[in-house]
């Protein structure tokens, strides 16, 4: 069967939705080259950006079920940009991960970057780009509708088995995950899939013993060649170099 864009329904900093011809429960995400950063204040467009980050978060996510059992919203590779996804509605809980202090976990807690959490940290956001993803807890999702109780139970429990998959996955390639944000999204039918992606462009990654980093800080701290970076990134998956 074969899968053709619909209508444009949504365009984000990093990909672009769209509906699909002949039906209302999937969708077509489109990875950009678009590099931004500081909720878009940062701008620029770096070249194969769009294919590795395609191809990292399909391998994790596929990586990511595997290894713990947790649902997500992938059904094909289109191309080496377009996958097809279940079409949900994505709770608007920014669910980010934290093993290593960084980032502003370390400025707004006046903590060193560096330093080793002593278990893996769990936290909020709230998915607005007008209000800077603020942090939140439980009491504003509740309160203000955004998720309820057993929801966010499945998110705390969902991230905890992501993490450790994942911390396995790039503890074997050299690499620290230092954090990660992760999206789920609820079905019509009542399901939550792990939703949007898994890339560099939404974690940390360290390499170890050097702390040098291999992730979108590259961009947002002017560190070097962001793709020169993901090309690394893809090649230590991979195993070969991203080709033409
Ligand atoms: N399966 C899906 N169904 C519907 N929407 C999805 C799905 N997966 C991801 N999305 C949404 O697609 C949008 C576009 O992705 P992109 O990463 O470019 O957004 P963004 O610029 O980070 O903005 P946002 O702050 O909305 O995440 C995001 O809002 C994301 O939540
Ligand atoms: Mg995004």
């Amino acid at each position: 069967m074969s899968f053709e864009r619909g209508e444009l329904i949504r365009e984000g900093k990093s990909k672009q939705v769209f509906g699909v011809a002949g039906s209302d429960d999937k969708v077509i995400l489109h990875y950009k080259d678009d590099a931004t950063a500081f909720n878009g204040k940062k701008f620029g467009v770096v070249e194969d950006k769009a294919r590795v980050n395609a191809a990292i978060s399909w391998h994790l996510m596929q990586y990511v079920a595997k290894e713990t059992g947790i649902r997500t919203h992938l059904i094909e590779r289109l191309s080496d940009t377009d996958q097809l996804c279940e079409k949900v509605d994505i709770i608007m809980v920014e669910v980010v991960v934290r093993n290593i202090v960084a980032g502003s976990c370390a400025r707004r807690f006046g903590r060193e970057e560096g330093e080793v959490l002593p278990f893996p940290m769990i936290e909020w956001f709230y998915k607005s780009d007008p209000l800077d993803d603020p942090p939140m807890s439980d009491v504003h999702a509740l309160t203000f509708g955004w998720a309820e109780q057993h929801e966010l139970e499945y998110l705390r429990f969902a991230a905890a088995k992501v993490n450790k998959a994942l911390c396995d996955f790039w503890d074997a390639l050299g690499v620290d995950l230092v954090d990660f944000k992760i999206e789920f999204g609820r079905t019509p039918d009542g399901r939550i899939l792990l939703a949007d992606e898994i890339s560099p462009d939404g974690c940390r990654l360290w390499e170890k013993g050097t702390r040098r980093k291999l992730d979108k800080d590259v961009f947002r701290r002017d560190l070097g060649d962001l793709g020169d970076t993901y090309r690394e990134l893809y090649t230590r998956i991979f195993g070969n170099e991203l080709g033409a």
